[in-house]
């Protein structure tokens, strides 16, 4: 389904991401790990046009993404869960839903039915919702776009273990409907539970990929590269 092959990313002169080539395949969910300044984040902003590739293919069911500013990459089929949320918190729930929708994507009704902890909170404002629940609502923004494949940055930062386990369940729910996953953690277990596939990203490039559960057969490769 998305397919990044050999990405370069610059910032002034530092080479941020020197190569990077990953697939999610359509339904798939891989998850990208690594170290604080690792490149993750630059990763995920690079796919969605938010920061300037330098070489490099971004595809999309085959379709060439490159050319594309970041609210056409969005329509498209992918929809991104920055680590920050993005939602509104002087809004309401409702209305944080209602202002992503664009008329192609999940219902009110389907939403409130997949998260029920924001049916609740409706008419309450995003910045009064707890960090789960903020979480929940930013994924909920995100499917209201008719996404193919999601996008998170560290959904599971900040929040208690109970929640984690809740995020898990929702997105292992999703994943089963088809919906492809691409994921930026530091939660090795959540990562591993939810993921095909994982790569661990250090300096700017992939030092190594494979299931989850095999990661404890590489102590090298977590010692350098994930710090565990
Ligand atoms: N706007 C920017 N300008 C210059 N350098 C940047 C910028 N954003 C990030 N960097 C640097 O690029 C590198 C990769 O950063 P990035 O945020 O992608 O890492 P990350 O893996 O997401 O880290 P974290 O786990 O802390 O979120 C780091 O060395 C960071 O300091
Ligand atoms: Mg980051």
């Amino acid at each position: 389904m998305l397919a990044i092959e050999d990405l370069h990313v610059w910032y002034g002169s530092s080479h941020v991401i020197q190569g990077l080539s990953l697939t999610v395949p359509a339904g798939g969910a891989v998850a990208l790990l690594g170290r604080n300044g690792a490149g993750k984040t630059t990763t995920l902003r690079a796919i969605m046009g938010l920061v300037a590739r330098r070489g490099g293919r971004v595809r999309l069911d085959g379709r060439g993404l490159e050319s594309l500013p970041p609210h056409r990459i969005a329509r498209a089929g992918i929809a991104y869960v920055p680590e920050s949320r993005g939602i509104f918190p002087s809004l309401s729930v409702l209305e944080n839903l209602t202002v992503a929708a664009r008329g192609t994507g999940w219902s009110l009704e389907r939403v409130f039915e997949t998260f029920p902890s924001l049916t609740e909170r409706r008419d309450h404002g995003g910045g009064a919702l707890s960090g789960g629940e903020q979480q929940m609502l930013a994924i909920a923004r995100a499917l209201m776009t008719n996404a193919r494949l999601l996008i998170l940055d560290e959904p599971t930062e900040g929040l208690a273990p109970l929640v984690v386990g809740e995020i898990e369940t929702l997105l292992a729910g999703l994943k089963e409907t088809g919906l492809g996953i691409l994921l930026v953690e530091q939660n090795l277990a959540f990562a591993t539970a939810l993921a095909d596939t994982v790569h661990v990203l250090g300096k700017g490039r992939i030092r190594w990929r494979g299931d989850g559960t095999e990661l404890a057969g590489v102590p090298e490769i977590t010692r350098d590269w994930l710090g565990v």
